[in-house]
This record gives C-alpha cells, structure tokens and sequence, in this order.
C-alpha cells in the first residue's frame, strides 16, 4: 500500500538501539518487499503500509539527491555501496543509519531480481561529519541542482585523492563487528 501524505519534518532524532539492524529488500525498481520488525518499530508504519510502498517513503528532505543517484547508478551496475542516510519516520522524526545496499540475484541466471539494505545506527562522530557535508551538497543542490552537487562530489574526492568507497568507509569508522555483521546477514539474506 502506498501512503501518499508526507509526515511534516520535526527536529527531533529516534534514539536506535546500536545492537540492531534495520533491513529491507526491494524489487529492481525500489519497492518494498520485505521489512523486518525493527524497521517497522522504528519508521512508525505498519508492515502492510510498507510492503509495496516506494522506499522514498522514508526520504528525508535533508538527504542530498546525488547520494541517490550514485547509490542507484551502483545497484543498477551490479555494484554494492555504502550510504550514510538519514530517514524520516510516519512521526516526521528522523534516524540515522550506515546502510549497506547489495545486490539479489536470481540463483539461475544471476538475473538481478532486487535490492537488499542492511542499516545499523551511525555513530555520532559519523552523523557529526557526514551532516556537515550533506548540508553543503544540499545547498549547492538547492541553488544549481543535482549536476553541480555531483560535480562538487566529484571535484572533493579527486582533490582528497579518494574514491567515494575509502571516504565513506572512514567516516563509517567500519570496524570489524560491522563487517562481519554485514557478511553474515549478506549470506542469510540472499537466501530469502
Ligand atoms: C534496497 C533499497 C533500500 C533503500 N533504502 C532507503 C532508505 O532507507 N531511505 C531512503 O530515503 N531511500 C532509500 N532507498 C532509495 C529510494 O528508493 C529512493 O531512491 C530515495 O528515497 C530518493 O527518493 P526520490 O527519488 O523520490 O527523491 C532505498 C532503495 C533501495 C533499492
């Protein structure tokens, strides 16, 4: 079901719980065909609201467009990415996770058949960094649009002599519990 009113943004953060993860999955064109519970408890909808919504349904306002468009370029390309995002809830609050978008494909003919996010609470330090440079993408987005944010990217990471991967992977502060976190449930996921 699809709920076409947009909660109004309050400025007010969910507190998650760092041991849990919020997970969904999509089909090839990002609408929803799994939440578990956490997602369900922390967004505010009911499973039957999320189950066949777009996955914008969580957008949050404060999100730069170019994050999406790099995240989609990659899925479509058969490439995984990391994204810190920030998301809004049916209450108009918002929450900040590290996701892993991945891949599903068919066991058969290694068709892609979907999308799987993995998400656990981003820490402070990372909200803290990744915040400050979303508002400047933002900006240039709200003034010259998504070209020039992209360009701004782009020019950053050149200039820093980095890929998008390394930078975002740093300021994740990816460690090990993540990773293996994120491996295991890449394996049990990719079964469903
Ligand atoms: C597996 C998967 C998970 C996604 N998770 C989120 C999410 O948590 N928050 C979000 O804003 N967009 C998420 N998206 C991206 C949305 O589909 C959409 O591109 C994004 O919200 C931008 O929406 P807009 O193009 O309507 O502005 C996800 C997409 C996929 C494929």
């Amino acid at each position: 079901m699809n709920t076409t009113v947009k909660p109004k943004p309050i400025n007010k953060q969910i507190k998650l719980n760092k041991y849990k993860y919020i997970m969904s999955r999509t089909d090839t064109r990002g609408f929803i065909q799994y939440a578990n519970n956490y997602f369900t408890e922390i967004s505010g909808y009911s499973s039957s609201e999320l189950i066949g919504a777009n996955h914008n349904i969580i957008r949050h306002p404060d999100m730069p467009k170019v994050i999406f468009k790099l995240m989609w370029e990659r899925l479509k390309n058969g490439q995984q990415i990391h994204a810190v995002v920030k998301n809004l809830s049916k209450s108009g609050e918002y929450y900040w996770v590290t996701t892993k978008f991945d891949i599903k494909r068919h066991p058969f003919d290694n068709k892609i058949v979907g999308y799987l996010a993995y998400r656990q609470a981003a820490s402070a330090k990372t909200v803290k960094i990744i915040s400050e440079f979303y508002d400047k993408l933002l900006s240039i987005e709200e003034v010259n649009g998504m070209e020039a944010s992209e360009k701004y990217l782009r020019g950053y990471l050149e200039e820093k002599g980095v890929t998008y991967d390394t930078f975002i992977d740093d300021i994740i502060d990816n460690n090990s519990v993540m990773k293996g976190f994120f491996k295991a449930m890449g394996r049990f996921f990719k079964n469903r």
